[in-house]
């Protein structure tokens, strides 16, 4: 470790262990843990630190309707989480539970302070009450009509048709979810944290006016605190009544604290029994003058409980306040918010089970990641594009391309001369971009980061086609140079894997079996290899992505309407197979060339298809009017009616031949023609219209 080392504590939120890890639940354990592993090869000490969510009623009755105590629910799922995150590759440092004696005595220790320094107060509410359950019900467990827009079977906080956020006593003709009765009023002794309290105030005040906050997390904030002089915080309610699954109050017996007191403080649970194993200072870490950093990532929804509770708890029970909290956005699949119908309500299990490489998902995740609170989308095209011509097209090809020389004509040798100058020469920036990209993961711009180093891999794969070792390797004389680029090569295959081993642990870890060599630190981007080194023989290091295993992935978690029967495979994507056929290309037989003229005599254009409809007497053809944007319109008869229902056609952009004769056909002149794929061998049945990549627009040219 150097003199500059850092003491860094990192969270992610406690997932609840009501449920299972989805694909969203990853979007932020993937981004900390790429972090995390970057900060520590930069040698800082820094510590991850996670838990199970275990306490409140939706747990409490989970359990009972499994028929087991919450203590087995939370264990087994303690288990699942576990077992899902090791998949993924995200390697806590401890990964604990808030059910456990440190959390307990954290949150006890608070309270106490909390309410020494006259900040808990006990008022008497009125709640809804389930008579037959004999239990007080939490918001989301009351439904009725919405008091605004009379929708029916709304929760007790909001309603989702209209909108409306309002109090569960107005709802209309309200029922108990949990047993069906008619719940009744009645009033108990809650205890409160007094947020309003003007120490609270102005103490929050002042902590979210730190410059480092994301942009629109400040902006939230302040929304929330309102103006200077205003005081918006009300009272936070942290107690609730038995039956309850959690920690009883101290002095307050059949008071329980809410799960949403004692979850954050299970950070310093998880933290406190890391210290028992690794022998650290907890005090270090959470004394009011620690030089530790403690940093919170989690989602936008959680930002309230992060950002004004959970600091001013902390001040004003005598601990450090976080150095920053970490918001992100949220997923969509595919444009739209994860279904069970659509199959987009991926799970960590079932992505696994499928087969599918974590590491592409980890990729994926890294390429959208910039470090604000903007929602990102997982578009599968997308996924299977990117990860296909990035990292396996552009970055993993470095290294086939090179390893088979230096084994077979070398003895798996690298040159026996110091080739540092020539590197220097002929890839430039290679080695130099190592504190740029640093810098943009240190910022949390994955993205930036990402992009950095395939425009590295486009440069390297450029000086690969600039000398052709295929070509040296055909005659013995050229051997020395062949020797040189490789060794080049190799070298270069080294430096990327360093600047992409946050985001991809397991595949480094086998580059660096491969190129024999000592796990890889950021510092080691300041050298290349040894003279005469040697590597060992190269095994296929990533496979890419195939159109039916997301097919397949989509199918298993797709839930049919009420039955448990298995789901039925969906019609496979269009677009996805379309791509799959391009990708596949490189195996087919080989066709007679033609020149890159010949190619460009064809207008290839972005078209949207204004409107499809069927054509009367005839067996094949859809007609098509065709939005070729500068171009203007066009009309098309295509051949595609077996395939597709025109009104679902409706609004795509598709690629269309812009420049061939025009044709007399007997329901009238066609303009143009469509492009889309078909097995020449009639194997796999279908048409597949092609479609461009987001952002394509009428009339841009396809080349
Ligand atoms: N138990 C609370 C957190 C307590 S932290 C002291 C909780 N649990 S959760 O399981 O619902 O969510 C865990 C984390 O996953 C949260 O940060 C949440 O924002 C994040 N995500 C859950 N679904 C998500 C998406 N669809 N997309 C991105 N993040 C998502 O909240
Ligand atoms: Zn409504």
């Amino acid at each position: 470790m150097n003199m500059s080392a850092r003491q860094i504590l990192v969270t992610s939120a406690l997932p609840y262990a009501n449920g299972a890890i989805h694909l969203g639940h990853l979007v932020e354990y993937i981004q900390t843990d790429i972090w995390v592993r970057f900060q520590k090869m930069r040698g800082h000490a820094c510590w991850y630190v996670c838990a199970d969510d275990t306490h409140g009623t939706p747990i409490m009755l989970r359990a009972e309707k499994e028929g087991i105590s919450p203590e087995q629910l939370i264990a087994r799922v303690h288990g699942e989480h576990s077992r899902d995150f090791a998949g993924f590759h995200v390697q806590f440092d401890n990964y604990h539970s808030t059910h456990t004696a440190e959390t307990r005595f954290y949150a006890e220790d608070i309270y106490k302070k909390l309410k020494a320094a006259g900040l808990i107060e006990v008022r008497a509410i009125e709640q809804f009450y389930d008579p037959v359950k004999q239990m007080f019900l939490p918001d989301r467990y009351i439904k009725g009509e919405c008091p605004k827009c009379g929708a029916k079977d709304q929760y007790g906080d909001s309603c989702e048709a209209c909108g409306a956020a309002y109090a569960p006593t107005e709802l209309k003709n309200p029922l108990s979810a949990v047993s069906g009765a008619k719940p009744e009023l009645k009033s108990s002794d809650h205890y409160f944290f007094k947020l309003s309290d003007p120490s609270c105030q102005s103490f929050l005040r002042e902590w979210t006016r730190q410059g480092s906050l994301q942009a629109e997390a400040s902006n939230k904030l302040q929304e929330w605190l309102g103006a200077e002089g205003e005081n918006k915080l009300t009272d936070w309610d942290i107690s609730r009544d038995s039956p309850y699954f959690g920690f009883e109050i101290p002095d307050a017996p059949g008071k329980y604290f809410y799960v949403w007191l004692d979850a954050p403080i299970g950070y310093m649970g998880s933290f406190k029994n890391l210290c028992a194993k690794q022998g650290l200072n907890f005090d270090d870490y959470w004394k009011p003058d620690s030089t530790a950093e403690l940093y919170h990532f989690i989602g936008k929804d959680i930002l309230y409980f992060h950002a004004l509770f959970w600091p001013a708890e902390l001040q004003h029970a005598g601990y450090r306040t976080p150095t920053n909290v970490f918001a992100h956005g949220f997923l969509t699949v595919d444009g739209a918010k994860m279904s069970k119908s659509r199959g987009t309500f991926i799970t960590a299990e079932s992505y696994l089970e499928q087969g599918l490489n974590p590491e592409w998902l980890r990729y994926y995740f890294a390429a959208k990641l910039n470090g604000t609170m903007e929602d990102l989308d997982l578009n599968l095209d997308d996924f299977l594009s990117r990860v296909n011509s990035d990292l396996v097209g552009k970055y993993i090809n470095i290294a086939s391309r090179a390893a088979g020389f230096i084994a077979k004509r070398f003895g798996g040798k690298l040159l026996h001369a110091h080739i540092a100058d020539a590197f220097a020469t002929d890839l430039p920036g290679v080695m130099e971009a190592a504190e740029e990209i640093a810098g943009y993961y240190e910022a949390r711009d994955f993205a930036r980061a990402l992009r950095r180093v395939m425009a590295l891999a486009d440069q390297v794969n450029q000086y690969v086609d600039k000398h052709q070792p295929w070509q040296l390797a055909k005659s013995e004389e050229n051997a020395e140079r062949l020797h040189h680029v490789c060794t080049l090569l190799i070298n270069a295959f080294r430096l990327l894997t360093l600047y992409l081993k946050p985001v991809l642990p397991k595949l480094a870890q086998r580059a660096e079996e491969f190129l024999n060599i000592a796990p890889l630190h950021w510092a080691d981007a300041a050298h290349l290899l040894p003279p005469e080194h040697l590597i060992n023989p190269y095994e296929h290091l990533m496979t890419r992505i195939e159109a039916k295993q997301i097919d397949a992935l989509l199918a298993a978690n797709r839930e049919t309407l009420g039955t448990n029967a298995a789901p039925v495979p969906e019609a496979p994507s269009p677009q996805r197979h379309a791509q799959h056929q391009q990708q596949t290309e490189d195996k087919m037989p080989q066709t007679d060339h033609i020149s890159i003229d010949d190619f460009a005599k064809i207008d290839l254009r972005i078209a949207r298809i204004a409107n499809a409809e069927h054509v009367e007497g005839a067996e094949k053809l859809l007609k098509l009017a065709l939005d070729l944007g500068p171009l203007g319109m066009r009309q098309v008869f295509a051949g595609i009616k077996s395939a597709y229902d025109p009104a679902k056609l409706i609004g795509r952009l598709t690629v269309v031949v812009a420049n061939l004769a025009p044709r007399k056909m007997k329901f009238g002149m066609s303009e143009g023609m469509v492009l889309a794929a078909s097995d020449p061998e009639g194997q796999i049945s279908g048409l597949y219209l092609l479609s461009p990549d987001s952002g394509a627009t009428p009339g841009m040219q396809v080349k």
